[in-house]
């Protein structure tokens, strides 16, 4: 696809390469689904997929994501090396007090806000995921 070639991908030099936070890059897609990578710091907002899994996974720092289940609300709390997948139709909203460096799995046009979302803080970028140069 546009922007990807067939070559190796080292994490380092992905991440090394932007700066934004809650800005995802697309690393590579697979079949319909893009593996991103995003710098993370403070608080994303309250959002759902309403009709898909959201795959995390901590490549450095610590990610926190709260939710909003049946059963009440919880915080998952993800160090360095975690994975975790939110369910499609649940509300999430990600936090990294300290700044992460995440690994997101999701189906290529998914919205970093989601569906449905609270209002939109000035430092989230609204994207579908964007080119790694
Ligand atoms: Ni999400």
């Amino acid at each position: 696809m546009s922007g990807m070639n067939n070559e190796p991908i080292a994490l380092a030099d992905a991440l090394a390469s932007f700066d934004a936070l809650w800005s995802p890059r697309i690393l590579t897609r697979v079949n319909d689904y893009d593996v991103r990578v995003a710098k993370v710091r403070g608080e994303h907002l309250w959002h759902v997929h309403d009709d898909t899994d959201e795959f995390f996974l901590v490549l450095d720092g610590e990610l926190r994501i709260a939710l909003r289940e049946a059963e009440g609300e919880r915080t998952v709390v993800l160090p360095r090396g975690s994975a975790f997948t939110v369910p499609r139709g649940t509300e999430h909203k990600p936090s990294a007090p300290s700044g992460a460096s995440i690994l997101l799995f999701e189906p290529a046009g998914t919205s970093t806000v989601g569906d449905r979302h609270d209002e939109v803080p000035g430092h989230v970028d609204v994207t579908t995921g964007h080119a790694l140069r």
